[in-house]
């Protein structure tokens, strides 16, 4: 196990139900920039990136009444998703994190967007906070 811990901030998820419409007030407010988008889950979700200086966020756009991003719109509202911090060693970090007593949501790491991999930890062990951990380290 070789675990090193966050490497850096890889992006801010935000559900919303629009997310060209929330791009835009980035963009315009901001001057954040449009980076890609793609579909996953099926179909099942639409994710769009946003870049403001360093930041990057992610935009959660869900497609489909099932998927469990529209879930957390009907019981949430729009808002903060997840954060999404980058560790060397996604495999070993979650073994480390388990160990630790904190509560996973994914026991292996997962396909996530643009070909990383992701894990999710429970939100219960870290402020209520939905945390994922993302193995690469490609910018999109
Ligand atoms: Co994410």
């Amino acid at each position: 196990m070789s675990a090193t811990g966050v490497t850096a901030l890889s992006h801010i998820a935000i559900a919303t139900p629009d997310a060209d419409a929330l791009a835009a007030t980035y963009v315009s407010a901001l001057g954040a920039t449009r980076g890609g988008e793609e579909v996953l889950d099926d179909g099942g979700l639409r994710v769009v990136f946003l870049h403001a200086g360093p930041v990057t966020f992610e935009l959660l756009q869900p497609l489909k009444p099932e998927h469990t991003v529209a879930k957390f719109l009907e019981t949430r509202g729009p808002g903060l998703h997840h954060v999404s911090l980058e560790v060397a060693d996604i495999a070993g970090q979650l073994a480390t994190a388990k160990a630790s007593g904190a509560r996973l949501i994914d026991e292996a790491p997962r396909p996530g967007a643009h070909g990383t991999q992701v894990a999710f930890l429970h939100p219960k062990s870290f402020g209520s906070v939905l945390v994922e951990l993302c193995g690469a380290t490609e910018k999109h």
